[in-house]
């Protein structure tokens, strides 16, 4: 229930924080510029009560409060085995890299910490050696970079693709060379003793504190791979910073998918191991080819690309349906063959057992036309096409449930930390999407005096937002603003397009106009590294898109000016949206305003978060949709941004600027 009391009950830490917190505290020295902060040090008392009384706490303070020590120093003090749980990798890096570190030696805590990230992160010894041996580079590019992996690989302790700042995160080549749940032999392996994934997860085991983040925690309900259901029955407090984004985490993999490509992977292998163990046997040509086609056939069956549709959306005389039970009879006389061939070796019988998973996904997808799952649940059917594959997914529209169970069992203290998880003081929107109703939930004021230290400028004359050359139209707006602005901006953007459009453009500009404000792109390298040359440069354009709007923390002069393209409303096509939507209409609710415009506030609010980070910060927050204006909606969004100063003139903005330095 929300909590309304202005004091908190006295907890037996209270006195102790009060001493961690204080000026003359052991924290002051290792953060420059420390000043107690009043919610901050609330917020961790009201975390080191849950924690001692293994409770469970949903606990909300503005953007740049200080949520992070507020929540670590209890954790590393009493919280006794912790998981800390963050929205993104990048988040997670700049909780293990920096602020563990920091309040563990501010706090002389003596506590192990451990990182750990799903597969596909690291590096596999074995995938490796086979892409080496294979040989078959496509790119100039992949040649150099599997040069610097192999390099790599004899220095790093933790084999994380996030350390190889060289070899960008979506370099192709990083596909041939991580881990995969589907090939990882485990114990069977040669590299087992040395293999990364396998350290990490020794590693998480016997640590104090492991981070994670919220895809690898939930992944983990639904596939048993991640580590984290190891952790699981040890841990005594678990805390899920940026909280605001479980409920669509979770849904994601409390759902399943099963993709036609994982058909034709199995495939490979059963060939393979067949001829390997088994010949003589069945012709497993025969056998597969059967499979292969009618997973080919089916993908064929949507005759475009990045098509993503409803179960209900699709009609029923499409050849969707004859071409999925084809395959699913397909795939059944494939089960036939590997059972009776599963004694010869333990990798057939590893390929039946991946046989029968999909067989058992695929079963559910009957058409009955109402999106509807057999058994009745909540769920939404969905399929997604891609150039070669085509997915099939189960997505649940309400975790509560499943995520209650999870909770229940070992008496443990649950934390949901983030600065937007409630609606003008009203929890509902997130405890009822995450079955926490009858749990304690509070809110902490900003320390921030935003109406002195912040301005939002919303300029004029830009065209509709969904507008051809929208993009051009906001960088020559936004041009002469960054440069009054000395650089120091963070230019955040709805999309990847638009990420990349606006880095050539800038890069073009700036340089004619002759400024040297060094641009940090999103995806040219990696992400702990663009954030630490940002701050370092002090005049530095960093563009990137959604992986930036939360958590990231640039303190200081270093970031002055936060531009927002549009206003990040999720794409409207998106059939687990409009499933919700539509489930919400016929409860009589307008989905619009009662779930697509309280998300978008919500990423808005996190992206504008970013400009203050401290009682001393000053900066602009541009946001260059005009809907925030001229729809009847608009009032609402920028009422639920904090109370900045507000202008249309960029002439306010530049005397903002020149004004006082900054
Ligand atoms: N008491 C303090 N005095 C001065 N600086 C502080 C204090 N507490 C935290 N900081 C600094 O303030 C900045 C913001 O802290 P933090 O990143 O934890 O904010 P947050 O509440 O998690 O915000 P967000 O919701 O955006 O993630 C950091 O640079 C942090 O080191
Ligand atoms: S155990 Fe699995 S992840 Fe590790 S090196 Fe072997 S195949 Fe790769
Ligand atoms: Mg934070």
């Amino acid at each position: 229930m929300t909590d309304t009391l202005p004091q908190d009950p006295p907890g037996k830490y209270d006195d102790e924080i009060d001493r961690l917190f204080s000026a003359g505290g052991p924290l002051a020295p290792s953060v420059g510029d420390y000043s107690p902060r009043t919610s901050q040090t609330q917020m961790a008392k009201a975390i080191a009560h849950a924690i001692s009384e293994q409770q469970t706490l949903i606990a909300e303070a503005g953007t740049g409060t200080g949520k992070t020590f507020a929540y670590l120093v209890p954790a590393l003090l009493w919280g006794g085995k912790t998981i800390v749980s963050t929205g993104t990798k990048n988040l997670q890096d700049q909780l293990f890299l920096r602020d563990i570190p920091t309040v563990r030696a501010a706090l002389k805590a003596p506590v192990s910490v451990a990182l750990l990230k799903g597969r596909s992160n690291y590096v596999c010894h074995y995938h490796l050696e086979r892409t080496l041996n294979n040989g078959r580079m496509t790119s100039r590019d992949d040649v150099g970079h599997l040069r610097e992996i192999q390099r790599f690989i004899k220095m790093t302790n933790s084999g994380d693709k996030a350390e190889l700042a060289k070899v960008p995160e979506n370099a192709t080549i990083w596909n041939l060379v991580t881990s995969t749940r589907d090939s990882c032999m485990g114990q069977e392996c040669q590299y087992y003793q040395d293999c990364f994934v396998m350290k990490a997860r020794r590693e998480a085991q016997q640590a104090d504190v492991v981070v994670v983040n919220h895809h690898l925690f939930f992944a983990d309900v639904a596939l048993k791979d991640t580590g984290v259901a190891e952790l699981l029955p040890s841990a005594n407090t678990i805390i899920f910073d940026e909280a605001h984004q479980l409920p669509d985490t979770a849904t994601l993999f409390f759902g399943q998918t099963v993709s036609t490509s994982q058909v034709l992977e199995l495939c490979r292998d059963v060939l393979a191991e067949g001829l390997a163990h088994a010949r003589g046997g069945p012709d497993w040509a025969k056998v597969v080819t059967v499979v292969e086609k009618a997973a080919r056939d089916l993908r064929l069956t949507f005759p475009q690309d990045s098509v993503r549709m409803s179960l209900a959306q699709i009609p029923q005389s499409s050849d969707f349906f004859p071409a999925l039970e084809k395959l699913k009879e397909e795939l059944d006389g494939m089960i036939a063959t590997l059972e009776a061939n599963a004694e010869r070796a333990e990798t057939i019988e590893q390929c039946r057992t991946r046989a029968v998973e999909l067989a058992a996904g695929l079963a559910g997808w009957k058409p009955d036309g109402k999106g509807k799952m057999v058994e009745g649940d909540e769920a939404v059917l969905w399929v997604e096409a891609f150039a070669s594959s085509l997915q099939l997914h189960k997505t649940p529209l309400s975790i509560a449930p499943i995520f209650s169970n999870q909770r229940e069992g070992t008496p443990r203290s649950w934390i949901f930390a983030s600065a937007t998880l409630a609606v003008k003081n009203d929890f509902k929107h997130f405890t009822s999407q995450m079955g926490l109703e009858n749990e304690r939930a509070r809110t902490w004021p900003s320390p921030f005096n935003y109406e002195e230290q912040g301005l939002l400028y919303v300029p004029t004359g830009l065209p509709d937002a969904n507008s051809f050359g929208y993009t051009d139209a906001v960088l020559d707006c936004a041009l002469p603003v960054i440069e009054a602005a000395g650089g120091r901006t963070f230019l955040l953007c709805t999309t990847i397009r638009a990420v990349k459009h606006a880095a050539e453009r800038l890069r073009t500009e700036f340089e004619q106009r002759g400024l040297n404000f060094p641009l940090f792109v999103q995806g040219e390298r990696g992400r702990t590294e663009l954030l630490d040359s940002f701050r370092n440069a002090g005049n530095g354009v960093l563009i990137g898109s959604q992986s930036f709007w939360e958590g990231v923390d640039v303190r200081g002069d270093a970031l002055s000016l936060v531009i927002i393209d549009k206003l990040p409303f999720a794409p409207p096509d998106d059939p687990v949206l409009a499933a919700r939507i539509d489930v919400m209409e016929k409860k009589g609710m307008n989905g619009f305003m009662h779930h697509q415009l309280p998300e978008a506030i919500i990423n808005l609010k996190q992206g504008a978060g970013r400009l203050i980070r401290d009682e001393k910060d000053r900066g602009v927050l541009m946001i260059c949709d005009g809907r925030i204006i001229t729809k009847p909606y608009g009032r609402r969004i920028w009422q639920s941004l904090p109370p900045f100063k507000r202008t249309r003139e960029q002439a306010d903005v530049i005397a903002f600027f020149r004004d006082k330095s900054v």
